[in-house]
């Protein structure tokens, strides 16, 4: 089976707020296929960013389709703004909620992606029956709260296990990966089976995001040809 292309999601959370419009039109023109937007309630992590009054600007400010990661407690309660707010693919996580089914569903039933995330400690075997009901599964790879963590390893064996299942199965689901993504370890996570790549400080603080955002897709897209 041939698997959707590699995505480049730059996360915003590492970006100059003050001025928003020119980072996102750097990133633009790097070739960027997602915004990645950071939504944090000061409960499920302890860090405050942005919500839906922010999402819905970012609407207006760029073409390209917003991903909103939601570390917030019971999702659910939020999804449906979220949308109408403008979100293209809403990602829950499986700690948040109890209802994690129910929150997928609600996701795909209110016109958006559905995806589903795991924090570091939490195993792939917890989404095994909610698989069907997801169009990405994205694999944290530090603790979600900040921007500028270091990378925990753990994140590949993750990532290996989900691309076995899809492969097994079947399965469509993008497999994503957000926290200490650089172009020191893209290719090796597209090689183990990754294929949306969430980055912050390695666009957003490098001399230059438009550059930084291309390195970033020709290593994926190398490591990739090399295991072809
Ligand atoms: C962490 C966020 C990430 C973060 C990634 O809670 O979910 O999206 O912005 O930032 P870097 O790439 O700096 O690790
Ligand atoms: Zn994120």
């Amino acid at each position: 089976m041939t698997y959707a292309p590699i995505e480049i999601a730059p996360s915003i959370l590492a970006s100059d707020f003050s001025r928003l419009g020119e980072e996102l039109r750097a990133v633009e023109q790097g070739g960027a296929d997602v915004v990645h937007v950071d939504v944090m309630d000061g409960q499920f992590v302890p860090n405050i960013s942005i919500g839906i009054p922010v999402v819905a600007s970012l609407r207006k400010a760029t073409r390209l389709p917003l991903d909103v990661h939601l570390m917030i407690d019971r999702p659910e309660r939020y999804i449906e703004e979220f949308v109408r707010a403008g979100a293209h693919r809403v990602l829950v996580h499986q700690e948040a909620t109890p209802h994690l089914d129910r929150a997928l569903s609600m996701v795909r039933e209110c016109g958006a992606q559905a995806g589903a995330v795991l924090n570091p400690s939490t195993p792939v075997v917890m989404l095994s029956e909610v698989l069907d009901k997801v169009d990405t599964v994205l694999v944290m790879s530090v603790n979600p709260g900040f921007g500028g963590q270091k990378f925990i390893s753990t994140a590949f064996s993750k990532i290996r296990q989900l691309a076995e299942w899809r492969a097994r199965y079947n399965a469509g689901y993008r497999i994503a990966v957000d926290g200490g993504v650089e172009l020191h370890n893209i290719a090796q996570l597209a090689q183990a089976g990754a294929n949306t790549f969430i980055a912050g400080t390695a666009i957003f603080h490098a001399p230059d995001a438009a550059a930084a955002t291309r390195e970033l897709r020709a290593a994926a897209t190398n490591a990739l040809r090399q295991r072809a």
